[in-house]
């Protein structure tokens, strides 16, 4: 019954912070001119969030939301995902774009895509940090994407266990034991 423990660096410090900065300038070059709403899913786009922003060199707002999302044990519909906590502002005319930490099955992002363009926005992209494509189960529109990474559980820059790691300054892989990836897959 051993906590796990970080087996590996997978980004340092230095590259998450090189990475950030190529997307942040690649955004910046595509907005040009314009205002850009970025939304952060709470809580894990956090620090992805706010390091992304200051490269970016349009002007910038922000704003949060949460969803909770549910696995149905008995074989019902999977990757259903509500709003646990909405936005606060009106994204009506905006330019917007939904940044994620992770982007894994797909169901979050797929669901918080169709959400948002209901809301009228200008226009709206997507940006994540990671993209586990491996677990990926349905299809997403992804504009922006830092890191393609293998099926590996990841944690730091705002990625967590158990709601810890997410303030380390590097992603590491976490080197999982037989109960802590049942507690996992429990959660
Ligand atoms: C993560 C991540 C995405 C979602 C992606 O959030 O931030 O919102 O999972 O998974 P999906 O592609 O399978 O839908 P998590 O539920 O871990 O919450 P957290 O951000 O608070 O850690």
């Amino acid at each position: 019954m051993s906590e796990p423990v970080i087996e590996r660096v997978l980004f340092t410090e230095e590259q998450l912070d090189q990475r950030i900065r190529e997307v942040a300038c690649e955004i910046s070059t595509k907005y040009a001119g314009r205002e850009l709403k970025l939304i952060g899913v709470l809580k894990g786009s956090v620090f992805f969030l706010t390091a992304l922003a200051r490269e970016l060199t349009v002007p910038v707002k922000i704003d949060f939301l949460a969803v909770s999302s549910f696995v149905n044990q008995k074989g019902g519909a999977p990757g259903m995902v509500r709003i646990a906590k909405d936005l606060d502002e009106s994204i009506e005319g905006e330019n917007v774009m939904l940044v994620e930490d992770i982007v894994d099955t797909g169901f979050t992002t797929r669901y918080l895509h169709q959400h948002l363009a209901g809301r009228s926005p200008n226009s709206l992209a997507t940006c994540t940090l990671l993209d586990r494509t491996p677990r990926r189960l349905v299809q997403v529109p992804l504009d922006y994407r830092c890191f393609e990474i293998p099926d590996r559980f990841v944690v730091g820059f705002g990625l967590d266990y158990k709601q810890l790691y997410r303030n380390l300054k590097y992603i590491g892989v976490l080197e999982m034991g037989l109960s802590a990836r049942d507690q996992e897959r429990a959660s």
